[in-house]
């Protein structure tokens, strides 16, 4: 009897879909309405929890939204589908607070203070289909476990969490997940394969954290991703197979991030990209930015501007619009390093300690479609790039400027490997040794220097202007450099 009272209890409406009455017998309305009365009294809580109120139609829902609760009711009914507890003060998830309610579909706990959710606390909600912790700014972290067994969620809101990392396989065998939402927190990095299981993701946000580095394995596994927001990171870089499985992705947000440069390798995956955003990064406009230019003239889609941000003669212009031949030169090293990173100690430290700079930004124009760039004093090429597009280098608008007294003397070491130790070019002074030490620095610079130690003479390097109108970098620096010091 106590049973049957407690679920008249759930509702005001007279014909309810899981009580045990059946409708228009009047003996049964006249105990009805007693009982009702009766509940209303006495147990109400044993039934729709206080502050509560709980409906059948269209599901069974337990509705306890601002109420100003500071725990989550004991005394939930095991058949709830659909628990609102958002906007409230909770601030523990206890493993036993839901653990029954095996037909429970919506869970709703957003925009409380929950700091901690006791491992097991979502375990057995098999049919758990939503799941909204959203706006819990002092959640901070999350058990490995947390979510595991939840095979038919399909939305998981984590948004302004206060997370900082996403624990190793906190979404592993999560197949059912559709849309998956963590921006607003300050995620520095992702784990390989975070991922993995998710191939029935389509919607993931990441926007608004602060992951500097888009790495290859990083979204591995979204075969099925739309819709990718990665705007307002700190995005320096984009390795080359990070978008690799990424074929049905129909949009791409990476705005108002700290990119440099992006390559046509990193996106040709993106087969399906419809909607792109690149702008407000700061665009090196130079030989670096060719394989992306090509991209674009493939790409169908609709993209934002990508405005130039060096060299400063094509500042503000848009890298797609560009002619192919003012993508010839190169940006000295020396002046990306004073316009982007040394005016950012934070970046600056990043940069020497958990990437090589070589990585992150080429130092110099010698992909393998971009050996046309390294020129002679003559115009001559150096290195013969079967791939390269016909060019006629005496027409480059960058102009080899008249070098000064020092410059000339540097340059006047003719030796395979010269003494240039003696006489650094000041800004290559200020790179940090962690960055000059890097093995795969080293590589690409001794690469560099094999083909510009041809030139026989200090009147036949590489290109290098600083001018208005041209920047150029002198390839020969950074590998002279690099070698010098690990001779010296
Ligand atoms: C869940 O729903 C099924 C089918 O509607 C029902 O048989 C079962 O008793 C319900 N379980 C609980 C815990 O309410
Ligand atoms: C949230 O919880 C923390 C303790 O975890 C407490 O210090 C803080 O005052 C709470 N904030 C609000 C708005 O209740
Ligand atoms: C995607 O979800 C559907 C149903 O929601 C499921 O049948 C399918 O197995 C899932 N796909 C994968 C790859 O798990
Ligand atoms: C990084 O990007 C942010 C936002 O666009 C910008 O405010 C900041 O100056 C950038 N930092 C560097 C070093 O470019
Ligand atoms: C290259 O440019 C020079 C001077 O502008 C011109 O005389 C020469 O014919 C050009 N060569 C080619 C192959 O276009
Ligand atoms: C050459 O170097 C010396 C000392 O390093 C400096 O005082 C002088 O101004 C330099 N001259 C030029 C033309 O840069």
């Amino acid at each position: 009897m106590q049973q049957q009272i407690a679920l008249t209890s759930y509702s005001a409406l007279p014909c309810y879909r899981w009580g045990l009455f059946s409708c228009g017998d009047p003996a049964h309305w006249g105990r009805l309405l007693f009982l009702v009365m009766w509940l209303n009294l006495l147990t109400q809580a044993e039934s729709c929890p206080a502050k509560c109120v709980c409906y059948s139609e269209p599901r069974l829902t337990v509705a306890c939204q601002q109420q100003g609760l500071f725990s989550i009711p004991t005394d939930i009914p095991v058949r709830s589908q659909r628990i609102f507890l958002q906007s409230n003060k909770l601030t523990v998830v206890r493993s036993t607070s839901f653990s029954l309610c095996h037909n429970l579909t919506v869970l709703w706990l957003y925009s409380n203070n929950i700091s901690y959710i006791e491992a097991g606390a979502f375990i057995g909600l098999e049919k758990l289909e939503e799941l909204d912790i959203g706006d819990n700014s002092n959640l901070r972290t999350i058990s490995p476990t947390a979510f595991r067994g939840l095979t038919k969620l399909h939305t998981l809101h984590l948004h302004r969490c206060g997370l900082s990392e996403l624990p190793e396989g906190v979404f592993r065998g999560m197949f059912s997940l559709q849309y998956l939402y963590l921006q607003d927190n300050i995620i520095l990095t992702l784990h390989d394969d975070t991922f993995l299981d998710l191939a029935n993701l389509t919607y993931l946000y990441l926007h608004n954290n602060k992951i500097k580095i888009v790495t290859n394995n990083m979204f591995r596994g979204l075969v099925n991703l739309d819709r990718l927001l990665l705007h307002q990171n700190h995005v320096i870089y984009v390795q080359p197979q990070a978008f690799g499985d990424l074929k049905n992705l129909k949009s791409l947000f990476l705005f108002f991030n700290n990119l440099t440069v992006l390559t046509g390798e990193t996106m040709s995956p993106l087969v399906s990209l419809q909607y792109l955003r690149l702008n407000g990064n700061r665009w090196i406009c130079d030989c670096r930015a060719r394989t992306l230019w090509e991209w674009f003239k493939r790409f169908k889609g609709s993209s934002s501007d990508l405005e130039c941000y060096l060299p400063e003669s094509l500042a503000g212009e848009d890298l797609k619009r560009l002619k192919r031949d003012s993508l010839e030169g190169c940006v000295e090293m020396s002046q990306i390093q004073t316009n982007l990173f040394i005016s950012e100690p934070q970046l600056g430290n990043f940069l020497s300690t958990e990437s090589p700079l070589e990585d992150t930004i080429p130092s110099c124009c010698l992909g393998d479609s971009d050996k046309s760039s390294i020129v002679s004093g003559k115009s001559r090429q150096i290195t013969n790039n079967p791939h390269k597009e016909k060019e006629n280098m005496s027409k480059t608008k960058y102009k080899q400027q008249e070098r000064t007294k020092n410059e000339t003397q540097n340059k006047q070491n003719d030796g395979p490997l010269g003494t240039l130790s003696n006489s650094l070019d000041k800004s290559l002074e200020d790179l940090t040794p962690e960055f000059i030490d890097n093995p795969e620095s080293s590589t690409a610079s001794n690469k560099k220097k094999k083909k510009c130690s041809k030139k026989p003479k200090s009147d036949t390097h590489c290109i290098r202007s600083q001018g208005s109108n041209s920047q150029m970098l002198l390839f020969l620096i950074i590998p002279m450099t690099w070698i010098s010091l690990t001779m010296s």
